[in-house]
């Protein structure tokens, strides 16, 4: 039936409908740097409940990116703001590079007992194919994610994760006083009562995430953020199950050295092997 046979009303009424949806994405269209929120998106995973309160669910939001905070060994992190006409929370959105710009291949020991799905994606991931590369980046965020959710939840210090969308992780923004992202521990230089309580923190921290039968894996003053009075560790994709991983206390280890050379390097003298046999003994 050709159209000359529609009464015109008809045709205008097609006409308008037909307008009317293709212009829709022309509506939707938001500026570079912009996007819908993404948490209702299909295949996002969302962060633990209890939602924290600054937290927007909102499908009307608008995500934009305010720029790099810190470019770091495998990813770039973000400054984020997901805002509604009523609220707006600044949030940081860790994005796991997949490409040749890596600047190191992990250490294939953090993944010792982890497996990849897939036959094909393990093949692409061996042979560093470009797709391989986007999957591993993939499977960086997801772990770091799912450990994030898992150590929220547990109580402990880390940055609450809002949610994972492939190779992007939002997650809480941790501020310094004046508002800005909280300084790395290895740029700080705590007065000794401060110290101390950091040291207590951190050591709190790794004997609870060691009686959860983990280890950080990578940690070190640079993956530990400080606020004025608290500590929050960062950075833990790498965390390694101490007891199932052949290389786990081998992982802890260097943790704890890491952690006591610091703190002995700013005049608190912290014995590495005392710190390991206190936190292990939280594993067993
Ligand atoms: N949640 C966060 N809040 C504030 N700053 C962050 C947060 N996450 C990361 N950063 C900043 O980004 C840097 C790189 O992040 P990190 O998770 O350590 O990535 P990488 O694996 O690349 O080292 C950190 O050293 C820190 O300065
Ligand atoms: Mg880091």
């Amino acid at each position: 039936m050709s159209t000359s046979n529609f009464a015109a009303s008809e045709r205008d009424a097609i006409a308008h409908e037909f307008t009317a949806d293709q212009f829709t994405p022309v509506l939707d269209h938001l500026p570079p740097g912009q996007r819908w929120s993404t948490w209702d998106d299909i295949g996002i995973s969302a962060g633990p409940e209890p939602w924290p309160e600054w937290l927007i669910t909102a499908d009307a939001a608008i995500d934009t990116d305010l720029g790099i905070l810190k470019t770091g060994k495998e990813a770039d992190v973000w400054l984020l703001e997901r805002a509604t006409e009523a609220e707006s929370v600044i949030m940081a959105a860790k994005r796991y590079r997949s490409s040749d710009h890596r600047m190191f291949r992990r250490d294939s020991g953090y993944t010792e007992g982890r497996r990849t799905r897939r036959s094909r994606d393990r093949r692409a991931i061996a042979k560093g194919t470009r797709w391989g590369r986007q999957v591993e980046a993939g499977e960086w965020a997801a772990a770091e994610f799912g450990y994030l959710c898992h150590l929220w939840s547990a109580g402990l210090p880390v940055p609450y994760p809002v949610q994972l969308d492939g190779t992007e992780i939002l997650m809480e923004l941790i501020t310094s006083a004046n508002g800005g992202g909280a300084p790395r521990l290895a740029q700080t230089r705590p007065p000794r009562e401060l110290l101390e309580s950091y040291f207590r923190q951190l050591r709190e921290a790794m004997c609870t995430m060691a009686s959860l039968g983990l280890a950080p894996g990578d940690l070190s003053a640079f993956n530990v953020l400080t606020t004025e009075a608290r500590v929050v560790i960062i950075d833990v994709p790498q965390a390694v199950d101490i007891v199932g991983n052949p290389q786990g206390l081998d992982f802890l280890a260097r943790d704890c050295h890491n952690i006591a050379t610091w703190f002995t390097a700013r005049g608190l003298a912290v014995d590495a092997q005392a710190l390991l046999g206190e936190v292990v003994g939280y594993a067993w």
